[in-house]
């Protein structure tokens, strides 16, 4: 009788271990299915290197932090990211992200996603609104530093030159785009008061390589030989205008001084080629901040509501020898 008991006690022990060893299974593999957070990130488009190396960065962050990301490209439309929005609203993301082509428009489905108790991140570009409470925060680059950067370079380079007239063409990224409009706004407040300085005529390039070039040639039919500075948004839009100014027969670095912003690698190629004389950074590497901010709002902490990454100035008063690869 005893040894039956102690045979069965023995019996049931062995199955409690094995159900336990099931069940802890079961957990862990739960633990490994389910990622920490769901991110729905609405990326703008594809328009430039920057664009290409922000969302590839994006991508790997997600994976570095173990973060599921559902990722929709707008292809350059406001009604694509609106759509977007509200399908990961209906899919219950745990945090929403965008960076929105442009600056107005976003209320109403922003309010959605606040009544849906979704936190939402701007990554990049920032939006206007009257509502502030409708996002937690902004990662992205302080665009009026970058065109005050570009201005006090100007304004240092035409001095060593001794230039006492220096007529400039703008070529500006989306209308309507926080990047256009802060850099316009940094490089225009900083060239004020230097009376040297005349901007003969800003054109819309859109931030695309294709337009930079159509900008360039209809610039140099209208004002040719005037031009000493091209002040361009980016470096996509400025690696279309250089090979028009060759061809008009100018030496770009030279005859035309050219300033432009982002810092890829093709730019700052030209710009060690001294076709480009300076080019203010703005990087894309947005995906850590993005992955550590979203999720602290997963586990309800609180954020910083702007978040800056620090960004250089490469320009031809340095030694560009020491420029590394850029990633992008
Ligand atoms: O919003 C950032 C800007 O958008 C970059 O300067 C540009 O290259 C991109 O398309």
């Amino acid at each position: 009788m005893t040894k039956t008991v102690c045979r069965y006690s023995a019996v049931i022990r062995i199955l409690c271990v094995l159900l336990a060893a099931v069940f802890l299974s079961g957990c862990a593999k739960q633990e490994l299915d389910e990622p920490e957070l769901l991110l729905g990130f609405s990326q703008l488009g594809s328009e430039s290197a920057w664009r290409i190396g922000n969302t590839r960065d994006i991508e790997e962050k997600a994976e570095q932090y173990g973060v599921s990301l559902m990722l929709e490209n707008a292809n350059q439309k406001q009604e694509n990211q609106i759509a977007a929005i509200r399908r990961f609203i209906a899919y219950q993301v745990d945090v929403i992200a965008f960076s929105p082509i442009v600056e107005e428009g976003w209320d109403n489905v922003l309010l959605e996603a606040k009544d849906a108790g979704i936190p939402v991140i701007l990554v990049d570009r920032d939006i206007s609104t009257e509502n502030e409470d409708l996002t937690r925060c902004h990662i992205g680059a302080d665009f009026y530093r970058e065109g005050v950067e570009a201005a006090e370079y100007l304004i240092r380079k035409t001095d060593s030159e001794g230039m006492d007239h220096v007529r400039i063409v703008e070529i500006t990224g989306t209308e309507f785009s926080t990047p256009m409009q802060q850099r316009q706004a940094g490089f225009m407040d900083t060239i004020r008061d230097d009376e040297r300085m005349e901007v003969m005529e800003s054109v819309n390039g859109d931030f695309l390589k294709s337009r930079g070039a159509e900008c360039m040639q209809d610039l140099l039919e209208r004002y040719g030989n005037d031009i000493d500075v091209v002040f361009s948004h980016n470096d996509e839009m400025t690696l279309g205008a250089i090979p028009e100014i060759e061809k008009a027969g100018y030496r770009p670095g030279e005859d035309i001084l050219i300033i432009s912003i982002d810092g890829g690698q093709d730019a700052i190629d030209v710009l060690k080629e001294g076709k480009i004389n300076c080019v203010v950074e703005c990087t894309p590497m947005l995906g850590s901040a993005l992955m550590e901010t979203a999720l602290k709002l997963k586990a309800g902490e609180q954020v910083e509501r702007l978040i800056h990454p620090k960004e250089e100035v490469f320009s031809d008063e340095q030694d560009l020898t020491k420029i590394g690869p850029r990633g992008y």
